[in-house]
């Protein structure tokens, strides 16, 4: 259905209007010491369609730390490595616990519930890796987040990626606790160094949007009309985005937003109303959940002034 780009354009300007003027704005995430830097009054609104037409406002072209969205890709690379054996490595349920609990992972034996939060998400990395240096595996998931933007000018912010390389105990306790189930099969360095870096990659949210556009539009990049992902495939990478894309807030996304989101601790959002449009939001302060407290209200207020919902 083609998009009524007045009508979404006002509907956009007036939501950056709005989160311009609030004062709530959550918290920025301190345990990434170079994230923590990040000014929290930004607030950035980005909607693409299919026809590559992208409508923004706020602080749309400014670059940030997508983190864990790239984990939407990373998933998409990986089902294309391994197909459906990837399941044997990593769940598709929902966890209930934070972004980096470690405390399901005993109980069932080192494979991580879902591939979005950071225990499932490094399993993945650890598949893409499989035989290759680290340099190449994280061109790979450069490359293909650039191909699916169509923008060849996507980077990694080296200094986010040394910052969380030098802090990153936490998901070094993941990784070496599931290498000790016998899940990891590189060295666990080179995984989270991999890791470490796809997390680090900037985007702006007119890039995400553009990037998100596969799953939208049943799998296929418009603006190439090349086959990304076959129709049945985008619909279950969304349903997993609808079901854990917010960890414990994933429920009250749904509730509230009624999409399949994806969110990551630089405080942004990738929303996907399938058939209509692909829509990134970025504001850096965060809530409880660790996802983007503006973004969320946002998208809320989006998806109900324009009657998006997949319900
Ligand atoms: O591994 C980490 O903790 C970060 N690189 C990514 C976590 C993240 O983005 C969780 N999302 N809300």
């Amino acid at each position: 259905m083609a998009l009524d780009h007045h009508r979404v354009q006002s509907v956009v300007a007036e939501i950056a209007d709005e989160m311009r003027a609030r004062t709530d704005r959550g918290e920025v995430a301190g345990y990434i010491p170079e994230l923590s830097k990040v000014d929290p009054g930004q607030f950035g609104i980005a909607v693409a369609d299919d026809q590559g037409f992208v409508i923004a406002a706020g602080d749309s072209e400014t670059a940030f730390s997508v983190q864990s969205i790239t984990k939407v890709f990373t998933l998409t690379l990986a089902l294309g490595i391994a197909g459906d054996t990837l399941w044997r490595r990593v769940g598709r349920e929902p966890s209930g616990s934070p972004f980096n609990s470690i405390v399901q992972l005993e109980f069932e034996r080192g494979i991580p519930r879902n591939p979005f939060i950071n225990a499932g998400a490094i399993a993945v990395t650890d598949l893409i890796l499989s035989g290759h240096q680290p340099r190449e595996a994280l061109g790979e998931i450069l490359r293909f987040i650039q191909f699916v933007a169509d923008d060849p000018t996507i980077r990694i912010d080296e200094a986010v990626a040394a910052s969380e390389q030098r802090t990153g105990e936490r998901n070094r306790a993941l990784a070496y606790y599931m290498k000790s189930f016998g899940i990891m099969e590189n060295p666990v360095e080179y995984t989270l160094g991999v890791y470490f870096h796809h997390c680090a990659i900037a985007m702006t949210c007119r890039q995400l949007a553009l990037a998100g556009r596969f799953l939208a539009y049943g799998g296929r990049q418009p603006s190439t009309g090349r086959t990304v992902v076959n129709p049945e495939r985008a619909r279950r990478i969304n349903a997993l985005m609808l079901t854990c894309g917010h960890y414990d807030g994933s429920g009250d996304f749904a509730y509230r937003v009624g999409l399949p989101g994806k969110s990551g601790v630089g405080g942004g959002i990738l929303a996907i109303a399938p058939g209509q449009a692909s829509i990134a939001v970025w504001s850096p302060g965060l809530d409880a959940a660790g996802n983007s407290h503006l973004g969320r209200i946002a998208l809320e207020l989006l998806t109900k002034r324009l009657g998006w919902s997949i319900f």
